[in-house]
């Protein structure tokens, strides 16, 4: 079974939030997991444009998603800056957040590489059911559907 890989470059505006969540639910189509890889995707996106370099004019995020034998890997590099990925202690009141806690409870693992030149916010889904056969995938983007 081979590994699958493919990228896409996104403008760091809000509307790519929504592009996004499209390229990752059009390649994904068809898959039991499509459901929580979008709701990922949409707070890593959001994240990268409300809170590193990718939101300010001219920014853009790379979305990645990855198979490999069951294992379905997401992630968004981001242009960095001074802050860092955390989640937060839950305070009952706090205003946001939330993301990066979601993000954690569905995914298998997640984490963060980089520095703030550029960070990749990374989460896996374990026993996805991801087919490892890219012929086998949605192809609706490629022809630009
Ligand atoms: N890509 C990123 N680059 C730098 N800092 C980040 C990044 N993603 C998250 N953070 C930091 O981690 C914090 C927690 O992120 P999280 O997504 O959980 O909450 P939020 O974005 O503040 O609110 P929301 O609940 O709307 O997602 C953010 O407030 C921010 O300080
Ligand atoms: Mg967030």
């Amino acid at each position: 079974m081979s590994a699958w890989c493919i990228s896409r470059y996104f403008l760091g505006s809000t509307v790519s939030i929504t592009e996004a969540r499209r390229f990752v639910t059009t390649f994904l189509k068809g898959w039991p997991n499509v459901a929580t890889a979008e709701l990922i995707v949409s707070e890593l996106a959001t994240n990268a444009i409300r809170h590193s370099a990718s939101g300010r004019f001219g920014g853009r995020f790379l979305v990645t998603i990855r198979g490999d034998a069951g294992r379905l890997w997401i992630a968004v590099l981001d242009e960095g800056g001074p802050g860092r990925p955390q989640i937060f202690p839950e305070y009952p009141d706090l205003e946001g957040g939330r993301g990066l806690r979601i993000v954690s409870e569905a995914a298998s693992e997640w984490g963060v590489l980089g520095d703030h030149r550029g960070r990749t916010v990374w989460a896996s889904l374990d026993d996805a059911a991801v087919d490892p056969n890219p012929a086998n995938h949605s192809n609706a983007y490629r022809q630009g559907r």
